[in-house]
């Protein structure tokens, strides 16, 4: 061999392992475009107006990233909590129209647009009310809470030409682009595999949130809240913690599957929901009335590519992340905020492992010719290929901002947006086909041509 070839050890050191061993990986600083970062004067034709329906935790993040758009007036909240309804008003740092019946902000002839950031067994109703009312929707993740809503809002935006953006901003984010355009690149060679997974250890991330000193059912429209799910007395803490119970969410998978998914979709480029899913896991440790799991795991089948997703609320040594395997790379993300593309040694080597059992002789002339026949790459020529490279967002990128105000343009121009509910449908379903195979305990395959899961 040449002195400057590389050995395998060498290609690891400069190749796969230097994210590994926190070795000098390029480091590329992402670009992105945001208004807040250039503020303009929006002409009055071009300003929007719009109204809140659930400002609990996420509503008034939402509402807090579209005011910081140029251009947005926000001048109603609907919410069944008279606590969140003031909380509304703070966050908007004035007096707005009120209501517990989201109907009557519909009413306003002066809205453009509303977000929808209630429990989930209430987005789709209040979706398709708003369609039906002219209004363009940007809804919270999951879109829907079982599997005949998405149809139905797929139906009446085509019939109310209107717009949606569903809320997992992964799917604007500019890391996840990037990684799209290395996918596109070929530079990970044909991809079979992808892995996704959140942790939490802390009650906060299980949900288990204080319960407002003022709860009751003089405060919280109760009957409201329940909608079509089963007529039961009132509970504040079902109220207040409704991600445990799957009559309001759908645990796990509709809190954090869907981000993970919407990130490998929109790397993989993959349409449609997953063929099968098994999902398997358990409520092991908050035994606290809730009946969603607070560990599972689920196996799910694209075409051409296996996908894996897990989620635990009971240690979070993992924390947050992705992988994406190809032939030739890995795309690992560090959350939401970088990529690292770390190539695959795919170099030609001579077989080693089943030649042990060879005699010496022939053993070394095999590896003697092998050697003779695939001469070596040098060091310096393989270093300037083979480098790992990370792709990072700058500090205070925004992820939420870069999905609201693609939903902005797309409300002012009529484009498509990122994420429309044909998008936000295909996510959903996923989750849903997981819940199915945890709570059946069976695979859980999608039928295309009924629309529905079936076991
Ligand atoms: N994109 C994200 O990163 C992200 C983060 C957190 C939550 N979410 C999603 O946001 C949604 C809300 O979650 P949250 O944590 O803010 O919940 P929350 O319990 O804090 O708030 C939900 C609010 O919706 C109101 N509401 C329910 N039904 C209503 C109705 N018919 N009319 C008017 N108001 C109604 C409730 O009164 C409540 O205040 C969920 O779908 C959740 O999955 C998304």
């Amino acid at each position: 061999m040449a002195k400057d070839s590389m050995t395998r050890r060498d290609f690891m050191r400069v190749g796969a392992g230097a994210a590994a061993i926190g070795s000098a990986a390029k480091v590329t600083l992402l670009d992105p475009v945001q208004a807040m970062a250039s503020p303009r004067p929006v002409p009055p034709s071009d300003r929007l107006r719009f109204a809140s329906i659930g400002t609990g935790v996420r509503g008034c993040n939402d509402l807090d990233t579209a005011l910081r758009a140029p251009g947005v007036e926000m001048v109603a909240v609907s919410d069944l909590y008279d606590g969140r309804l003031i909380a509304a008003q703070e966050h908007a740092g004035k007096k707005l129209d009120t209501t517990k019946d989201y109907r009557r902000i519909l009413d306003r002839k002066d809205i453009d647009f509303v977000i929808v950031a209630t429990m989930d067994h209430w987005h789709a109703k209040i979706v398709e009310d708003a369609f039906a009312a002219g209004k363009d929707v940007y809804c919270e993740k999951p879109m829907t809470h079982k599997v005949p809503e998405g149809f139905r809002i797929i139906e009446a935006a085509q019939k109310y030409n209107r717009r949606m953006q569903v809320g997992s901003q992964r799917r604007s984010n500019v890391v996840f682009h990037k990684a799209r355009e290395i996918v596109e690149s070929g530079a990970l060679g044909q991809i079979t595999s992808a892995e996704g997974w959140i942790d939490r250890d802390d009650p906060s991330g299980a949900w288990v949130y204080p319960i407002p000193p003022d709860a009751s059912p003089q405060t919280i429209d109760w009957q409201r809240f329940l909608g079509d799910a089963p007529k039961i007395p009132f509970n504040a803490k079902r109220f207040f913690r409704w991600r445990g119970y799957s009559d309001y969410g759908e645990g796990l998978p509709g809190d954090l599957y869907v981000h993970i998914l919407t990130g490998i979709y929109t790397v993989l480029g993959l349409q449609g929901p997953p063929q099968k899913a098994v999902a398997s896991g358990g409520l092991y440790h908050y035994k606290d009335g809730r009946d969603e799991p607070d560990v599972i795991r689920t196996l799910y089948s694209f075409p051409g590519v296996t996908v894996a997703v897990h989620c635990t609320l009971n240690n979070s040594s993992q924390g947050g992340g992705t992988r994406i395997y190809g032939t030739k790379g890995t795309l690992e993300f560090n959350s939401e905020e970088s990529v690292t593309f770390i190539p695959e040694d795919t170099r030609p080597r001579p077989e080693r492992y089943s030649v042990v059992g060879w005699p010496k002789k022939l053993r070394e002339e095999y590896w003697a010719k092998w050697y003779r026949e695939h001469p070596q790459p040098s060091v310096t020529s393989m270093k300037a290929v083979e480098q790992s490279q990370t792709f990072r967002v700058p500090d205070h990128y925004d992820e939420d901002l870069a999905h609201m105000e693609n939903f902005l343009t797309a409300v002012r121009t009529r484009s498509q947006t990122n994420e429309d509910q044909v998008f936000g449908n295909w996510t959903a379903i996923a989750c849903h086909m997981a819940n199915h195979s945890y709570f059946n305990k069976a695979e859980a395959v999608w039928d295309e041509q009924a629309k529905m899961i079936r076991t």
